[in-house]
């Protein structure tokens, strides 16, 4: 397992792109999506927001079933307005709609960074006044001014003795605000510009991500309706067709499988990197300082002397007794990283994921349209190339 030794440091990346990680990991953003650290209540705080998103997607569907009962939907974008809905709602509560705007430029601006990366690259070009450049310019500074208006207006009613607890945004600059010095005297936690920059990672890192998990979700259990059955079983006999809680999530075993099962298979981001910062030696290989190694999950994931000859296949039943005995290496299974930069919002994503599946699976049988063709394409993340055409069928 040579690669697991070189992970031990940060100055990491997801998926080939690079993310801010101007921010260290005590911040209560962070805080607010990590278990350990709270625990089951802000999970709870967070399920109106994630059931609010996934009605809406529902009853989006039920609108468009034609009068044979049937309707066929590209569920990529589809997933995308959902998580981005998600995250407006957990990190900025009421402002919501401000958030969504900025998760809209946030998606624009990464597929232009995408594509310029894509190209030869010369140093310094990204600061040339190009037209393309100064677009991007002006769309850093829109998301800029919005989520600083947004958090000027909430820091405004703090001062003015509101409570604004309930959503990430109020949670941070609560903390924030009760940060002290060694002499317990008030200092600013952060900058006004870190918790831009905290809000932009969060939606960077939790929103693209979850929807590509759903989105292959949606396309393996149309592939393989015996498990979607065996799925929709499960969820009707512990929630009936009634709003799922938060308490019967824990019982969903078939469900987890399949969501693992899809993330081994699909990892949204198909590889990590990390930089030796002294001299190491992995395997039998020494590495000066400053080497760049890819960790390549996609192909971890894929390799049959871990998971066995049948490793191309759609096999939930593998992660029956859990991750560990999934494979012969308990630590092969990687859709969310490992070690010290690990991510913190694996249990959110999850969580999001099974109320999203449930409600689906209550409300709708589903089928591959016929145009789907499927192409896995890594740009950005993994995703379907052709689009995720589905049929649905209300029941
Ligand atoms: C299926 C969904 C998700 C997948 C597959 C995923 C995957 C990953 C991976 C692989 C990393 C580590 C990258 C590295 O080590 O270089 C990471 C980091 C991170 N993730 Fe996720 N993620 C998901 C959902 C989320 C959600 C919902 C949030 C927030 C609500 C989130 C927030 C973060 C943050 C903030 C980091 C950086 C942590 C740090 O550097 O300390 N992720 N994610």
């Amino acid at each position: 397992a040579a690669w697991r030794s070189t992970r031990a440091r940060s100055g990491s990346s997801t998926g080939g792109s690079s993310t801010p990680r101007s921010i260290s990991r005590s911040s209560s953003m962070s805080k607010f999506v990590t278990e350990d650290t709270h625990g089951s209540l802000n999970f709870q705080l967070m399920m109106p927001a994630f059931s609010a998103c996934c009605e809406e997607l529902v009853s989006r569907w039920t609108q468009s079933l034609g009068s044979d009962g049937w309707c066929e939907v590209d569920v990529c974008p589809a997933f995308q307005t959902l998580t981005g809905d998600v995250i407006s709602r957990t990190a900025f509560g009421s402002s919501y709609l401000e958030g969504r705007r900025i998760f809209e430029l946030q998606s624009v601006q990464a597929d232009r960074i995408v594509a310029e990366v894509k190209k030869i690259f010369i140093p310094g070009y990204m600061s040339l006044p190009t037209k393309k450049n100064r677009l991007m310019h002006q769309t850093n500074n829109e998301i800029e001014s919005i989520l600083r208006g947004l958090i000027e207006k909430r820091m405004q009613a703090m001062q003015q003795g509101e409570s604004t607890k309930d959503d990430l945004l109020g949670l941070m600059l609560e903390s924030n605000m009760r940060e002290t010095d060694d002499k317990g005297q008030p200092i600013l936690g952060m900058t006004i510009e870190e918790v831009i920059e905290e809000c932009k990672l969060f939606y960077f890192a939790g929103s693209e991500t979850t929807s590509v998990l759903l989105t292959w979700t949606m396309i393996v259990l149309a592939m393989h309706p015996e498990w979607q059955d065996r799925a929709r079983e499960e969820v009707l006999g512990l929630f009936a067709k009634n709003k799922p809680e938060y308490d019967g999530f824990s019982k969903l075993k078939t469900v987890t499988m399949i969501l693992y099962e899809v993330l081994r298979l699909y990892p949204p981001a198909v590889a990590f990197m990390r930089k030796t910062y002294k001299e190491i030696e992995i395997g039998s290989i020494t590495y000066p300082a400053g080497v760049i190694i890819e960790l390549p999950v996609l192909l971890i994931h894929h390799d049959p002397d871990i998971w066995g000859s049948d490793v191309h296949e759609f096999k939930p039943e593998r992660f029956a007794d859990g991750i560990a005995k999934a494979s012969k290496d308990p630590g092969a299974f990687l859709p969310f990283g490992w070690g010290p930069r690990i991510c913190i919002g694996q249990n959110f994503a999850l969580l999001e994921a099974k109320m999203a599946v449930c409600m689906i699976l209550q409300h709708f049988e589903f089928d591959l349209g016929p145009t789907y063709s499927h192409v896995p394409h890594n740009q950005k993340m993994l995703r379907p190339m052709h689009g995720a055409q589905i049929k649905l069928r209300a029941i």
